[in-house]
């Protein structure tokens, strides 16, 4: 795997994103970053090239993958029509971390949409993502860069954990910004529905579509999810996760008595509650006040402890507002016990 790393890509930046797109076009697959996480990336019209990311990264084949654009001309050859509600969406939130659902024209490679009649673009608003799009000059598929069931990666150094030697490349952009993966938006419907929340919330869409669904599936938890992969085990840190729903106190009770219990805890937090631990293992995602920063550090918090060192990881609630939505939808699926107060 070559590894262009982020100092060089300062320096000689046009050089790494001229090798990088040469890969791609000669059908091998690339990890580059985006404004949410790193993608790994692969040419969404041809089959063979698709099918290298699903072998990289363990994917079940039956989930299907974002397809990535660097212009509008590139959406124009991949759907058989463009409701005016997307585009309304494209002039608001392109580029940017809004993924939305079309009718697919079957341009894109049958593996890319899992075999379904729609297909999923965003144009990301990354500048490294968008001159490797540019210079590739094709589509290109890219799910998040990490083994499938990982947390995704928000650092070159992720990627590297999990996919040396898996694949052909590695764009090192530094840490990525959002934290938290886009947020999709089937537009194939009467009523566009979210159906995975991410980078743009609720709020921002509710601003140009007032009547925007949530997916229901996503608040509980039953009956078949319309985006394939909302049903699979996803996000997971190598120590089980417990998710902790209550106050600051409550908190402090569940850490103790795991200690007492001579569990070796470990304790993802906001500052403020970490700051009242006297523990010493406890990583801070930033402020409970600031979503944004929480959502920026959070998958880089669940890949840090290591399963020989710890037991359980605690691991705070946050609010849902905003990007907040995002977090924990992300943290429930991460979970695999959730301790409620009330
Ligand atoms: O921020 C992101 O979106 C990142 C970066 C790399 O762009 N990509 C990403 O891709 O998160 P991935 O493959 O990890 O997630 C794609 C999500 C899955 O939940 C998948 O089921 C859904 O999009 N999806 C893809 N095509 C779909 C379709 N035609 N209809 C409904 N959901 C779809
Ligand atoms: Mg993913």
């Amino acid at each position: 795997t070559k590894v262009w790393k982020h100092s060089t890509i300062i320096h000689e930046q046009n050089l790494a994103i001229e090798e990088a797109a040469a890969l791609l076009r000669d059908q091998q697959v690339v990890a580059f970053p985006t404004e949410t996480v790193y993608g790994l990336g692969a040419d969404a019209t041809s089959e063979l090239a698709v099918q290298r990311i699903f072998d990289a990264k363990g994917r079940p084949s039956d989930n299907p993958l974002i397809v990535h654009v660097g212009d509008r001309k590139q959406v124009e050859q991949l759907v058989t029509d463009i409701p005016p509600v997307a585009k309304q969406l494209m002039d608001k939130f392109w580029p940017g971390p809004l993924t939305l659902v079309f009718p697919s024209n079957h341009a894109a490679a049958e593996n890319v949409t899992a075999g379904l009649d729609t297909v999923a673009i965003r144009m990301p608003s990354d500048p490294i993502a968008l001159e490797i799009l540019l210079k590739t000059d094709r589509p290109l598929a890219a799910p998040s860069a990490n083994r499938s069931g990982r947390p995704s990666p928000t650092d070159a150094d992720h990627v590297i954990q999990d996919l040396d030697g898996r694949i052909a490349g590695i764009v090192d952009g530094g840490p990525t910004g959002v934290g938290v993966e886009s947020t999709v938006v089937d537009c194939t419907t009467e009523i566009p529905v979210i159906l995975r929340p991410g980078g743009v919330t609720k709020e921002d869409l509710q601003q140009v579509v007032p009547n925007v669904m949530v997916d229901p599936a996503l608040a509980n938890q039953e009956g078949q999810p319309k985006s394939p992969g909302m049903k699979y085990t996803h996000y997971a840190p190598e120590s089980p996760l417990w998710l902790v729903e209550g106050d600051d106190e409550f908190f402090k009770s569940q850490l103790h008595q795991l200690i007492e219990d001579e569990q070796r805890v470990a304790v993802i937090a906001s500052r403020e509650l970490a700051g009242q631990l006297d523990h010493d293992n406890v990583t801070s995602c930033g402020s409970r006040e600031r979503l944004s920063e929480v959502a920026g550090h959070l998958y880089s918090a669940l890949r840090y402890y290591k399963k020989a060192e710890i037991d359980i990881i605690l691991c705070e609630s946050f609010s849902e507002k905003g990007v907040g939505a995002a977090i924990m939808n992300r943290l429930r699926k991460a979970a695999t016990q959730k301790i409620t107060q009330y």
